[in-house]
């Protein structure tokens, strides 16, 4: 039950589960072909202050356009939701989910906000600066992974109702595969009537999209190259990160943009914790994340698969972001 201006933190991703998860994904990451590792890695503490400054760049057009769809839309989904629990999967900074707490705020339903996010650092920040901002709110912090934690979110209050947000485009960054499974975990976790906000970057411009993810300032960069700092300090590597450059391409047959590190030189890497070593070729490239760009065909089919009926959706006269208001039937 909630009590109003409580701050709760559930830690279903300790220390030690993030490390076993790390070692798993490094091990086989870096021996399959071609040497891969998921983008949850890159959110230590830099990995999501490097982000909060990607949403900054003039370049990183989703951030800002996602920001001016929820603007124009929160009233109309705050009147017409009336729940009473915004949760918020990959909440990060939750700088956006400021709009939609007002707007359920101002519509009189909110008793209690649940921002969910797999970086404990970027997650207790939000949470202190909301508690200020909002004191009557109760807040729920949940430091776990959204792909295999989300039946340990809390459930509805009696008779009460919850609005699922995932924003900024993050299940782009989930394989077709995983995606279709995390949208049905989604489904599972919520009563029929309970809604999904999602955010999807749509397909635009090449011109548009590549520089996104490669900023003349180089903050993509490092972001990208900070999952090797992370392997660095966590298990022991030895990485010359410099000695990897960035590169973002839009990939067309698959409608994502990947990521990749390229190695400048033949190299060998060894990485302790795993007694690992692995060999790079100069030029071979280490995939490091895929920004999937959908058609609004795909996302209807993709949701209507997975349980949910399309509400209300909002896209930017550009045609590059969309916001879909989902509800499970
Ligand atoms: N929703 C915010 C932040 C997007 S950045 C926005 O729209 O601006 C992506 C966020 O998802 C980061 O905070 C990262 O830590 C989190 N994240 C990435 N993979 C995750 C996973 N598997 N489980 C939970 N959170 C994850
Ligand atoms: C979190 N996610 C939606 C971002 C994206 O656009 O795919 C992560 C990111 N990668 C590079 N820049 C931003």
């Amino acid at each position: 039950m909630t009590t109003p201006g409580t701050m709760q933190l559930d830690v279903h991703l300790t220390d030690a589960d993030a490390e076993a998860a790390l070692r798993s994904d490094v091990r086989h990451g870096l021996t399959a072909r071609p040497k891969e590792l998921p983008p949850k890695w890159f959110y230590d503490a830099r990995g999501s202050a490097l982000f909060e400054k990607i949403t900054e760049l003039p370049e990183y057009y989703p951030f800002r356009t996602e920001r001016a769809l929820l603007t124009d839309s929160v009233a109309d989904i705050a009147r017409s939701s009336g729940a009473d629990t915004v949760v918020e999967l990959g909440s990060g900074s939750s700088t956006k989910t400021r709009l939609l707490l007002d707007a359920f705020t101002a519509a009189g339903t909110l008793r209690r906000y649940v921002p969910q996010d797999v970086s404990e650092s970027a997650l207790r920040g939000a949470m202190d600066e909301l508690h200020e901002a909002y004191p009557g709110l109760a807040l729920h912090g949940v430091v776990g992974d959204f792909t295999r934690d989300l039946h340990r979110l809390p459930g509805a209050d009696p008779g009460g109702k919850r609005m699922i947000a995932f924003l900024g485009g993050t299940i782009g960054n989930l394989l077709p595969g995983p995606r279709q499974e995390f949208l049905g975990h989604v489904r599972d976790v919520l009563e029929p009537g309970e809604q999904l906000l999602l955010g999807t970057g749509l397909v635009t411009d090449r011109e548009v999209m590549v520089p996104a993810y490669d900023d003349a300032a180089g903050v993509t960069a490092e972001f990208n190259r900070n999952v090797l700092v992370v392997l660095n300090r966590e298990l022991g590597a030895d990485f010359d990160v410099d000695a990897f450059t960035h590169v973002a391409c839009w990939d067309e047959a698959n409608e994502w943009i990947e990521m990749r590190l390229r190695a400048s030189r033949d190299m060998r890497v060894r990485v302790s914790a795993l007694d690992l070593d692995v060999g790079f070729l100069a030029g071979e490239d280490l995939v490091t994340e895929v920004s999937a760009k959908f058609r609004t065909e795909v996302i209807d089919e993709f949701v209507a698969a997975a349980g949910f009926e399309p509400t209300r959706r909002w896209i930017d006269p550009d045609h590059r972001f969309a916001l879909s208001l989902l509800t499970a039937i």
